[in-house]
């Protein structure tokens, strides 16, 4: 009987040599003359475990990790194939600590299944959500989506049944779905994941929001820097447009939508859903002032639904099983799952799927295990590089959105970096003025200025001139980027700044910068 093994195709398992650990086992495999199968899946999550390679047994798959192509023919010696123990044994992927205890309703086919084959998607539950959808009219799904709490994934963490019903009300026949897949935060990559590892929910999601609203197009909006997941996208959209899923009748219903992949060169501003409109219009990715709403003129003017990967790829399993099922998960105003993004200086790095309300004492020490090098934790930044760093005293905030907001931070598309006691939090502070002058489209004075402006003043601060007076004035220039900007890179960068400077003000001090300097 051929055994089935399992090495991830996607980008973090490639870029730790996925790709030797296949040949070196399809030559052991030929020299041998095993009957075996290499199943490309996506990625578990466990990045620390890559290269995973894992075998079906007639207990359940069993892992082992991380797998160096010298380390295959000791495996298979030691009976790989029949799921036997070896020092880069785990058991049971299923039994592993830290994928035992992750709740995956959004990821739950991710590392499983073979991202393009349809069958396998079918097999694990897929496309039931669009087939409920399909019988179901627009406000009716718009009201499950609605009921189940779901807010956008992207950042802003507004609500998706209200924006998606501001489309579904807006006049005219012309409609779209915009997937922004730019994923431009630091520390982020669950879109990826899903487009490299379960492309289909993707394109599910994307086909249920159109039913929703009344859009028969879409467009996926990813960066030139992510080329395996737009291949593997790519390869969906085509093998889902062939078996009926995509195109002028969406599973034989009569309703139409079909999609394609749009790659843009990567800015960060791009994120920005205006600015993502422009590039994906061919114009130069700069924010356009709202209103108007992208609801109502999005893209070329028309009314147009802007959702990030994961609000999209969480559509199908809440029509699946219902609203109440996914509410059920989560705390306060944050309901269902979140898939938290680790890491930075962390021992654990990898994506946890949970419900909201785990505290980032847990998440940083428990889930990721503390620091890589062993060092205590300094900071840890939340919600990308407009996050606010947060210190050890805060580790007993709850991540949901509000918990955040209420410690003057933001979840964001929910990527944590862990930094041990050697960061230096003026620097970081710096980087995170030099970074907004970087990737400012130009259009707003705080932002453009600004971040220059914040940038010289944070290295007079550090050469010890006038500190008292210089971190006064961060503070006034940090107040007029956060309320005189037009979007939330410039009016974000004060959380990364002011949050280094009021929780580790021992970093701006005049004796330590002076020391620093000297
Ligand atoms: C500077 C900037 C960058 C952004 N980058 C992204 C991004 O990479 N991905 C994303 O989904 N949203 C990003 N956003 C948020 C989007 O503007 C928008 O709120 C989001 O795509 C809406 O989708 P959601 O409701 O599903 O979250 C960014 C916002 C700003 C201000
Ligand atoms: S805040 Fe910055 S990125 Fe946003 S519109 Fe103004 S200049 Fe552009």
């Amino acid at each position: 009987m051929t055994v089935r093994i399992f090495i991830p195709r996607d980008s973090a398992a490639l870029a730790v040599g996925a790709e030797r650990v296949v040949k070196a086992f399809e030559t052991e495999i030929a020299a041998r003359t095993l009957d075996v199968e290499i199943v490309r899946n996506g990625s578990r999550g466990l990045h620390w475990l890559e290269v995973l390679v894992e075998v079906e047994t007639p207990h359940g798959r069993v892992a082992y990790g991380p797998v160096a192509p010298k380390d295959v023919s000791g495996l298979l010696d030691a009976g790989l194939l029949e799921g036997r123990d070896h020092p880069l044994g785990h058991g049971r992927t299923k039994a592993i600590p830290l994928l035992e205890r992750q709740t995956r309703l959004t990821f739950a086919r991710c590392g499983i299944i073979d991202p393009l084959s349809l069958e396998d998607y079918k097999a694990h539950a897929g496309l039931t959500g669009l087939e409920k959808a399909v019988k179901l009219t627009g406000a009716d799904i718009i009201k499950e989506v609605t009921d189940s709490g779901l807010r956008g994934r992207g950042g802003a963490g507004f609500p998706t049944g209200i924006k998606w019903k501001t489309v579904h009300d807006a006049a005219g026949p012309q409609k779209y779905i915009v997937c922004n897949a730019d994923e431009g935060d630091s520390a982020t990559f669950a879109d990826r994941m899903i487009m490299e590892g379960d492309p289909f929910v993707l394109i599910e999601g994307m086909a249920i929001a159109g039913l929703a609203v009344g859009a028969t197009k879409g467009y996926i909006y990813t960066r030139s820097e992510y080329p395996n997941a737009i291949l593997i996208m790519r390869e969906a959209i085509e093998i889902a447009r062939r078996a009926g899923v995509l195109g002028p009748s969406v599973l034989g219903s009569g309703k139409a939508f079909d999609m394609e992949l749009r790659v843009g060169a990567g800015a960060y501003v791009c994120g920005e859903e205006t600015a993502l409109l422009n590039s994906l219009e061919g114009k130069r990715g700069i924010v356009r002032a709202k209103p108007p709403l992208p609801a109502l003129e999005g893209f070329l003017g028309k009314p147009t639904v802007v959702n990030n990967v994961i609000s999209l790829a969480s559509v199908p399993v809440i029509l699946d099983r219902g609203a109440a099922f996914y509410r059920d998960f989560g705390m306060g105003r944050s309901r269902g799952t979140i898939p938290i993004q680790i890491a930075g200086n962390v021992k654990n790095g990898g994506l946890f799927e949970v419900a909201f309300g785990l505290t980032l004492g847990e998440i940083v020490n428990e889930i990721g295990g503390g620091t890589a090098t062993g060092r205590p934790v300094k900071a840890v930044q939340v919600g990308g590089p407009l996050g606010a760093y947060f210190p050890v005293s805060l580790f007993d905030t709850p991540f949901d959105y509000e918990s955040f907001a209420a410690r003057d931070g933001l979840i964001g598309h929910a990527g944590i970096t862990v930094f041990d006691d050697t960061a230096d939090m003026l620097a970081q502070a710096r980087f995170a003025f030099e970074f907004c002058a970087v990737e400012s489209c130009g259009k707003c004075t705080p932002c453009r200025i600004g971040s220059t402006r914040g940038v010289e003043t944070i290295d007079k601060i550090s050469q010890g001139i006038e500190p008292e007076k210089n971190l006064a004035l961060v503070a006034d220039l940090s107040n007029t980027m956060k309320f005189g900007s037009l979007c939330a890179l410039g009016g974000f960068t004060p959380y990364p700044v002011m949050s280094a400077i009021n929780h580790f003000p021992d970093d701006f001090r005049p004796a330590a910068t002076l020391q620093a300097a000297e």
